[in-house]
This record gives structure tokens, sequence and C-alpha cells, in this order.
């Protein structure tokens, strides 16, 4: 060979020696060399299990599916680009042969009440949205529209309702209906909505998953039923998360458990010491055993994990005194997103919500003076500290 193609073909495509790497390391080839012919021809046509293209398969983007099946419960998972992606194809999955109607909670994450608003209502799959802890009105919305499929939430954002998902799965499984749950804000370690009916799970992997702020990605957990169509259709469509972000992301799940315990219990004590605070009217949080929906919680949450986001209302504020405050914060992050190791805290009226009038927010409950913070794993003490010296003049 000349120089120009030993530049080429050197040093690739060893078989791996007679060891097994502790971590799965990361895996960036776009496709796969088999021995012959006959094997290749027995991948391509799945009787032999393998890669050939990153497309369908990768083994690290599927050591990471293989953790996050086994920890939902699920009977296949597929790691998708984002949250968003993979929330779309969860939806394509469940109407692919079923009415082209979604019945949709209420108060959804923006992006996916958008998607269904101006991407699929464009496409002629109309949405009927239903205030999803109202089982009455669920049952009704169900037996008028026929949906294809229900979308819910297991917390709501940015008010922290929890809906009663059991039930709601019973009425969905009478119904013949699939019920797509989006489980970011609970993650597996509070609540596993295939275990309680729901046929598939959606997560932002850029929020708990992952949990440092550095990766953007999502999954789908399914039942039987979908985990195939799923696969099948995301070959075709291609969503699928990059190597990189599922190492990432399998790394961040490896210390999902010890982040999730101190991210709760940190939002306790933060909570509580809001809740007493003269500058603050409310707080919305789940871990309140005066929340509104607290029989659902102790129900559906374990005790010791009751979510580490909250949000809360300043006294007699508005944008200016909410800006005031936040301007103020030196340890806390100013920004988007949530599940990160570092704590954050977001205005909803000019981010997650800002698409909906002044109106809008103002019937579904989110006031100008409502800030949401996600609790990170710092000390307790620390954020209290900062939040405190916040509020002072
Ligand atoms: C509850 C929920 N679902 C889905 C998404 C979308 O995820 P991504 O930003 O990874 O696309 C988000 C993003 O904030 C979210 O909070």
């Amino acid at each position: 060979m000349k120089l120009e193609s030993k530049m080429v073909h050197f040093g690739d495509r060893k078989k791996a020696g007679d060891y097994v790497p502790v971590t799965t390391p990361i895996y960036t080839a776009a496709s796969y060399y088999y021995d012959s012919m006959e094997q290749l021809d027995r991948v391509l046509g799945r009787e032999e299990p393998g890669p050939c293209y990153a497309r369908y398969d990768n083994p690290t983007t599927n050591a990471l599916e293989e953790v996050i099946n086994e920890l939902e419960n699920g009977k296949g998972a597929l790691a998708c680009a984002s949250g968003m992606s993979a929330m779309h194809l969860a939806i394509t999955a469940a109407l692919i042969d079923r009415p082209k109607r979604v019945l949709a909670a209420d108060v959804l994450y923006g992006a996916t009440t958008g998607m269904l608003m101006n991407v699929l209502a464009p496409m002629g799959i109309d949405t009927t949205f239903v205030e999803i802890g109202n089982l009455d009105a669920v049952e009704k919305a169900v037996a008028e529209t026929k949906p294809g499929a229900i979308i819910m939430e297991t917390i709501s954002n940015p008010l922290m309702r929890v809906a009663p998902l059991d039930k709601i799965a019973e009425i969905s499984k009478r119904a013949g209906v699939p019920l797509i749950v989006d489980n970011t804000f609970t993650t597996p370690l509070m609540i596993r909505p295939l275990e309680l009916g729901a046929n598939i799970v959606v997560h932002s992997a850029t929020k708990y998953l992952a949990g440092h702020g550095d990766v953007l990605g999502g999954v789908t957990i399914a039942d039987e039923e979908y985990a195939n169509t799923i696969r099948t259709l995301s070959r075709t469509l291609g969503p699928v998360m990059s190597p990189f972000e599922s190492y990432l992301t399998m790394r961040g799940v490896k210390t999902l458990g010890l982040r999730m315990e101190r991210q709760c219990a940190n939002a306790c004590k933060v909570a509580s010491w809001l809740a007493t605070h003269p500058g603050v009217d409310r707080v919305h949080f789940t871990g309140d055993p005066a929340h509104p929906d607290a029989a659902t919680i102790a129900r559906l949450f374990p005790k010791n994990l009751s979510g580490a986001i909250f949000s809360f209302e300043l006294k007699n504020a508005g944008r200016t005194e909410v800006f005031r405050l936040m301007d103020r914060l030196k340890m806390i992050v100013r920004a988007t997103s949530l599940g990160d190791v570092h704590t954050m805290m977001l205005y909803p009226a000019i981010s997650s919500h800002r698409d909906l009038s002044p109106k809008r927010r103002n019937q579904l409950g989110i006031k100008d003076n409502l800030v949401r913070i996600s609790v990170g794993i710092e000390a307790a003490e620390d954020i209290i500290a900062d939040l405190d010296q916040a509020f002072k003049e």
C-alpha cells in the first residue's frame, strides 16, 4: 500500500481482545465490519444481534438504553437527541395505527404543548386539553373525543400539581388508549409509570438522568406493545442520541440515586425556610404536607423522595421585584433547565411560559410573582444563605 492508503486503513477494525472494559467506551463508528457477507446479512436481517449502522444501533447508546430500561422496568428504551425528539417519537408510535387525536393534560412543558398545537394540529392531529387531575373530566373527554393517545406529566410545571397517574392509567386501559407519561421531574426513583399501567415513558435526559448541565438528550421507555414500534420508527426517522451524549448520560445515571436523595432532602429544607420567610406569599412544593394533592403524592411517591423542584410566590411582587431578587443571587444559577447538580432559578413568565399571553398565564395560576427553583446538591445552608442575602435590601 502507498502511504495514502495506509493512512486510511492501518490501526482500525481491530477485534477487541480477551478483555472487557469496566465501563462502556464511546463508540463513534458510523458503521460496523463483520467477518463475512453471510454474517453481515444475518445482522442486517436481525437474526444475529450486533450494530451495523449508527442510526440503527450504537453500543454506547445501547448500553445507556439498557440501564434506563431496567430502571423504568420497561420492555425497551430508545435514547434520543433531546427530550422533545423523544416525545415526538412516542406520540408518533402511539398514533401510527390509531385515531389521529390526542387528549393532553392542560398544563404540559411549553414545547410539548407547542408541538401539539403548532406542528401536529396543522398536520390534522388535533388535541383536546383536559384538567388532568379531574378524573371525571378525563373519563368524559376520553369517551367524547376517542383519542389515539393520552399525554401527561408526573408533576406539572411550574405549579407542581400531581395527577393520579394510576387512576388515569386505569381509564386509559379501559378505553384501550395508550398513555404517554413524561417522567422528567420525578425519575424512576420516585415513580415508574409503566408499573402503574402507562404504555410509554418519556424523559428529557438533559435533566436529572444526565444531571450535570452538559447534555441534551431524551429517552423513551415502552411496554411490550410499543417498544418495537418505537425502535422501528427511530431507524427510519433517526432522532437518536449521539454516542458522546450517551456516554455522559450513562455516567450521570450512576449517581442518580445519590443526587436525588440529596436534592430532595435539600429541597425540603429550602422550601421549609422559604415558607416562613416574610417576603414569600406561598410555596408550591410536592413535599409540603398541605399540598393540594397530598393524598396522591403519599400514594405515588416514596416518603423520602418527594421532589427537588418547587416554585414560590414573592409577596407584593411582579417582574421588577423578581428580577431584583434573581439579579442578587451569588451562588444559585439564573438559568433555564432543571435537575442539575447546581441549584437553578428560573422565572416562568419570561422563560418556560413566555409564549403564553399574560391572560392565559393568569388563568393557569402562573402569576408574575412566581419563581421556580430546581434544588441542587450543594450544602442546603449555602442555598438558604444565598436566598437570604438576595431577599435583603
Ligand atoms: C418536563 C419536560 N419535558 C420535556 C422537556 C424537553 O426536553 P429537552 O429540552 O431535552 O428537549 C423539558 C425541557 O425542559 C421538560 O422540562
